[in-house]
């Protein structure tokens, strides 16, 4: 069974005796309402560590005021259920005291790669990530931590806050899980409705045709202006980006061609009330 610990020192207490007994440790931070590709993360971890222990814990402070943390789907059973299956070790659920005591006032503050895309769009978002998974790092002391490049911003904030920060792990990015289509898995498709499920694939396919595009030449600029309208056309309301960007640090490339370049294609759209991110190598 999955064991379940709640407090900081029961974490720790079982992390110290797994590598007291020589057995490294992966952690995979998560906020619930697992799927397949956490899952994915859970068995990339243990291809790497003896010893794997998921988070879970929606965390209030990478939320806006306006944004869906009351709505974010919460279910610890099912989630502790698919951890079993995975052959997870342990499951850290705090709550969110134990997260953020009383008169909690220190926030990690970042430049550089948070700025762009989601840092624009969501200005309180990466500061509450880098602020609870380092957090996280420090609670439980893994080898490992494996993030999905589904976030692939999140996940070059993080490497840069553990490089910044001299914290002793190594951060593994796993491949996006897709569903058949294409989507990207994530736990807000949860809110789409049928219809808009199905307009969802819009979002890769876009993605797909605008990298086939730049790679054949064409200019940045046009395949993104082509990307957006395609969107558009399949019933997005709004695209916050649809930008290549330098694969490292997400700057801009120039408007005309990749020109060897390491790029990714990083896209964020609305459909209806969700929110859809995806991003691709270039
Ligand atoms: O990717 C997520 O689910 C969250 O941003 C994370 C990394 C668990 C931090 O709350």
């Amino acid at each position: 069974m999955t064991r379940i610990v709640r407090t900081v020192a029961e974490l720790r207490e079982q992390v110290r005796a797994w590598k007291a007994a020589g057995e490294q440790v992966g952690l995979i931070p998560t906020m619930g309402a697992l799927h397949e590709g956490h899952l994915s993360l859970v068995r990339l971890a243990q291809t790497k560590v003896k010893r794997t222990v998921a988070s879970v814990f929606v965390n209030p402070k990478q939320f806006a005021p306006h944004e869906d943390f009351d709505a974010y789907p919460r279910g610890e059973a099912r989630d502790a259920e698919l951890l079993e299956s995975a052959g997870c070790d342990l499951l850290f659920a705090p709550n969110a005291a134990e997260m953020y005591p009383q008169g909690f006032s220190t926030t990690i503050n970042l430049t550089g790669v948070s700025e762009p895309l989601e840092g624009a769009a969501r200005p309180q978002f990466f500061g509450g990530v880098a602020t609870v998974v380092t957090k996280l790092l420090i609670q439980a002391q893994p080898d490992i931590a494996v993030f999905g490049e589904k976030d692939y911003q999140q996940l070059q904030v993080i490497r840069r806050v553990t490089r910044d920060l001299d914290l002793p792990v190594e951060i593994v990015g796993a491949p996006t899980a897709r569903a058949e289509d294409g989507l990207a898995l994530s736990s807000r498709n949860a809110y789409l409705s049928a219809q808009e499920r199905a307009a969802a694939v819009a979002l890769p396919d876009a993605m797909k045709a605008a990298i086939a595009a730049v790679q054949a030449g064409e200019r940045i600029e046009t395949a993104e202006a082509a990307g957006k309208a395609a969107l558009a056309a399949a019933g997005f309301r709004q695209v916050d980006y649809f930008d290549f960007r330098d694969a490292d640090d997400l700057s801009r490339l120039g408007p005309d061609a990749l020109n060897g370049a390491k790029a990714r294609l990083l896209a964020a759209a609305w459909l209806g009330k969700t929110r859809l991110i995806d991003n691709m190598g270039a």
